[in-house]
């Protein structure tokens, strides 16, 4: 369930220009209240329980996280001040980079990445790790985060050349964003201690759709947390096979690669940050075949067997993977030849 205030917008096209310009206007901390506020009034109200002091009394947030590759995400909660850190990481390499991404694929790119920040901005104690896949972070993602008004770290790694997709190329032969996804662990290593640090890391992406149970659902994750995922995996619902009786995971209805030790999406499954600081081997890989990174770095922190099912013993689906197509812009290219856009003075 979206909250209607926000979903409706989005349906009637008016949407992001009208958002952003009602965010633009210095309010948007009110704004996201207002947001949290009809959420409030829908389901309710519920006391926010989640919420956690410090010796000092000063609130923590138990926050909430995520990676981009402009098109990856990643997330977590965390135990964190809201503040914003700004902080870009080095990353070396030897390669030559190939040259920047196209005005149309940045363009897109930022359109859904605020999109995903208006359903970000309904969750509480949330920490937004984003990881641009630049060599520096752009101002156009730097103000998109400042604007949300969402606690975030806005970091960088650029993916070498042999690395990247070539055009016509399916996106599923190059593993995607792993080295950002690992940049921001890194980051989660570098930054927060095991037992002092309270949260779940979550790797989300602007190709989902996210209904807000899911991040109430993964809050209490112990150590892996998994759940169904709409739309995935050419199926339907993709989603762990509960023992009725024991109420543990026995197995998958995975359509795709079933073979796979996790055959899970990478929006089906949360991990306890403490859990996932107290084992460093815990990363994505380079060295994998397509489909096989949730289970690289699932097999060092869980077992089959210990997995914890949400979701209502994963009868209740939250999240979808509503993979979008590149838009054609075909119009948008004959218009380039004539000198001309339709978005000159816009910022889509
Ligand atoms: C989930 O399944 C277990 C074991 O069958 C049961 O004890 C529990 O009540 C179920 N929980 C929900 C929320 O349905």
């Amino acid at each position: 369930m979206k909250p209607a205030g926000i979903s409706g917008i989005y349906k009637e096209g008016i949407c992001e220009r009208q958002i952003d310009e009602l965010a633009m206007s210095s309010k948007n901390k009110n704004i996201r209240d207002l947001y949290r506020g009809i959420n409030d009034f829908k389901r309710g109200y519920q006391p926010r329980s989640n919420s956690v002091k410090d010796e000092n009394g000063d609130l923590l947030a138990d926050s909430h996280s995520i990676l981009n590759r402009l098109k990856n995400y990643f997330s977590q909660l965390l135990n964190v001040h809201r503040v914003n850190y700004v902080r870009q990481l080095e990353i070396h390499t030897a390669e030559s980079l190939v040259p920047d991404s196209s005005p149309f694929e940045v363009e897109s790119a930022i359109a859904k990445l605020k999109s995903l920040s208006h359903t970000l901005m309904l969750v509480p104690n949330l920490h937004w790790i984003v990881i641009e896949d630049a060599e520096s972070p752009s101002s156009l993602v730097g103000k998109l985060l400042k604007n949300s008004g969402i606690a975030y770290t806005h970091l960088t790694a650029a993916t070498p050349k042999q690395w990247k997709l070539r055009e016509k190329e399916s996106n599923w032969k190059k593993p995607r964003g792993v080295l950002q996804r690992n940049t921001a662990l890194q980051w989660i290593r570098n930054n927060l201690k095991a037992d002092v640090a309270q949260g779940v890391i979550y790797f989300a992406d602007d190709d989902n759709s996210y209904g807000l149970e899911v991040f109430e659902e993964m809050r209490d994750t112990q150590m892996v947390s998994v759940w169904p995922v709409g739309l995935a995996g050419g199926l339907m619902v993709e989603m762990p096979v509960l023992d009725p009786k024991t109420g543990h995971v026995t197995g998958w209805n995975s359509a795709w690669r079933p073979e796979r030790p996790f055959p899970v999406d990478m929006a089906g499954f949360a991990i306890n940050l403490s859990h996932f600081l107290k084992h460093p081997e815990a990363k994505f890989s380079f060295n994998v075949e397509s489909g096989y990174q949730e289970s690289e770095i699932l097999r060092h922190l869980v077992t089959q067997e210990q997995l914890e099912p949400k979701a209502d013993n994963c009868t209740r689906v939250y999240v979808w993977h509503t993979r979008t197509e590149a838009p054609k812009l075909q119009s948008e290219k004959q218009l380039n030849k004539k000198g001309l856009k339709s978005n000159a003075g816009i910022e889509v």
